[in-house]
Formats: structure tokens, sequence, C-alpha cells
């Protein structure tokens, strides 16, 4: 199947590392020119050496993406350096924790905030091809109580719903808006293999999760996001699609 993406231009955040970077990946894979972030100077620039030899224009900037201006002002200089912009996939995350009030605020600027500004700069460019795709990288931490009251589930449960109602808003503008939800994903340096090494029980609980006992694979949540973000995905919007590999037990409707 030919998911169309070939001269697309994506922006896509955090991705240096784990789903972002297998999201990066695979875009330019298939054909698309590329803006990417992270925080970490030399991990950018290494990242868009090594994307760049797919043979498709690539950028990317050192941005920390809560703060608010820079971030926008990052987002602009993208879309100009690529010529455009046709899909956006908001992917940082401020991670877990239930330590404080400052966690909730942090939580709220860096998942929250980062996406509804990204949709609203990047709304006009995603406008004009008259097929913009956003996809926004929620959890299924959103729609199953997992490890506590925290501020990373109820903010990706408040991006799930901005990503249901923002379809609504722009669907007549020719934008799609979908949320992905993935379960747990295992990666060297990511979140699931620091609990295996400093929480076993955890890790050991989740696996007994799986159906079919294997964890998630960034890679694995990327194939996901590419068929809903390119436009062989032209009749999916306002969903969360939920990859996990059999991990959540609720019924989907
Ligand atoms: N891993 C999982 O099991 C899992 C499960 C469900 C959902 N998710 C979601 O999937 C997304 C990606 O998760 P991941 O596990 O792949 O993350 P990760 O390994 O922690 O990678 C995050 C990426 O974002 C960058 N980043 C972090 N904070 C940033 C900031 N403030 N500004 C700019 N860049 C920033 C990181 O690079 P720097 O550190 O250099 O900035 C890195 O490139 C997140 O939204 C997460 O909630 C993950």
């Amino acid at each position: 199947m030919d998911l169309g993406l070939r001269g697309k231009k994506a922006i896509v955040t955090g991705a240096t590392k784990g789903i972002g970077r297998a999201i990066v990946e695979l875009l330019a894979q298939e054909g698309a020119d590329i803006g990417l972030c992270a925080r970490t100077e030399e991990e950018v620039a290494a990242a868009v050496r090594e994307i760049s030899g797919r043979g498709v224009h690539v950028v990317g900037e050192a941005v920390n993406v809560r703060d608010g201006e820079a971030y926008k002002a990052w987002l602009e200089r993208t879309v100009a350096a690529l010529g455009g912009c046709d899909i956006f996939i908001p992917n940082v995350s401020a991670g877990g924790g239930m330590d404080s009030e400052k966690n909730w605020v942090k939580a709220f600027e860096v998942d929250v905030l980062h996406t509804v500004r990204g949709c609203e700069t990047l709304m006009p460019h995603l406008e004009k091809g008259g097929a913009g795709s956003i996809v926004i990288i929620a959890s299924t931490n959103a729609v199953e109580t997992f490890g506590g009251p925290m501020a990373y589930n109820a903010m990706k449960a408040a991006l799930i719903t901005y990503s249901k109602q923002l379809s609504q808003f722009v669907g007549k503008k020719g934008v799609r808006v979908n949320a992905v939800s993935p379960g747990p994903i295992y990666f060297e340096g990511g979140a699931w293999e620091m609990i295996k090494g400093t929480m076993p029980k955890m890790y050991e609980w989740a696996m007994k999760q799986f159906p079919g006992g294997k964890m998630g694979a960034p890679e694995e949540v990327a194939r996901v996001v590419a068929f809903i973000a390119s436009p062989a995905g032209s009749l999916v919007t306002g969903a969360n699609v939920v990859a996990d590999n059999g991990f959540t037990k609720r019924v989907q409707f």
C-alpha cells in the first residue's frame, strides 16, 4: 500500500529517541520531509544527519517545548525551511510522577500547552495543502487507571478530548485530527527499561497484562501513527487509536 507520504512535510516534537525517533525514521523512509526538535543539541544534530541519509530534507533544532515563545518561533522557522507543513505530531511529554503541584504545572505546560500551541501555530499551514493531519501522542494511562492519580494520566485524557473536539472544528478545512494511545513501549533508555531495572515487580505485572506476552516497540507505534497521519488514513478523524497489544481491558465502542 502506498501511504502517499512522498513529498509531505512533517513536524514531530521530541524525535531524537524512542517513539518520536521511530516515527520520523518511518515518515522519512516513506519519503516525507522532516522537521524535528528535542532539547539536547548534539542528539538533534545526530538525528538530522542520520535521517537525512534517507534522501529527504530534514531540519532540526534544540528547543524546549515548554518555552512557548521559543517553541512557536521554532515551528515557524521549520515551516519556512520545509516550505510548508502537512503533518504535525506533538509527541513530547513531561512523563509520569506524583510528587507535587509543581509536577502538575509542568505536565500541563509540556503535554497540553505544547500540543495546543503547536496546533494553533501550524493550523494555517495545515489548512493550505487541503489534507492536513495532526496525530497527538496520548497514552493508555488516560483510558484505564494506572499507577496512581498522576498528572500525566489526566493530561493525556485532556489531549484525547482536545483531539476529538478539534477534529470537528477543523474538519471543514480539510484537516484531520486523531490521537494514538500507546500502551507500555520498551526500548533502550526508555521508561520501561528503567522500570524493569528499578521496579521489577511492576514490570512483571505489566508483562502479565499482554495476552500475547509481548510489550510493544517504538517501530510498532510508528507504523500506526504513519498510517493515520498519511493520506491513506483519509477516513480516520476524531479517533483515539489504542496501540497496546491488549494491555488495556476495556471494551472499545
Ligand atoms: N514509552 C512508553 O511506554 C509510552 C507509552 C505510552 C505513551 N507514550 C508517549 O509517547 C511519547 C514519547 O514517549 P517516549 O517514551 O518515546 O519518550 P522519551 O524516550 O522520553 O523521548 C522523548 C523525546 O522528547 C524529547 N523531549 C523531552 N522533553 C522535551 C521538551 N521539554 N522539549 C523538547 N523535547 C523534549 C527527548 O529529547 P531531550 O531529552 O533531548 O529533550 C526525546 O527526543 C510521549 O508522549 C509519551 O507520553 C510513551
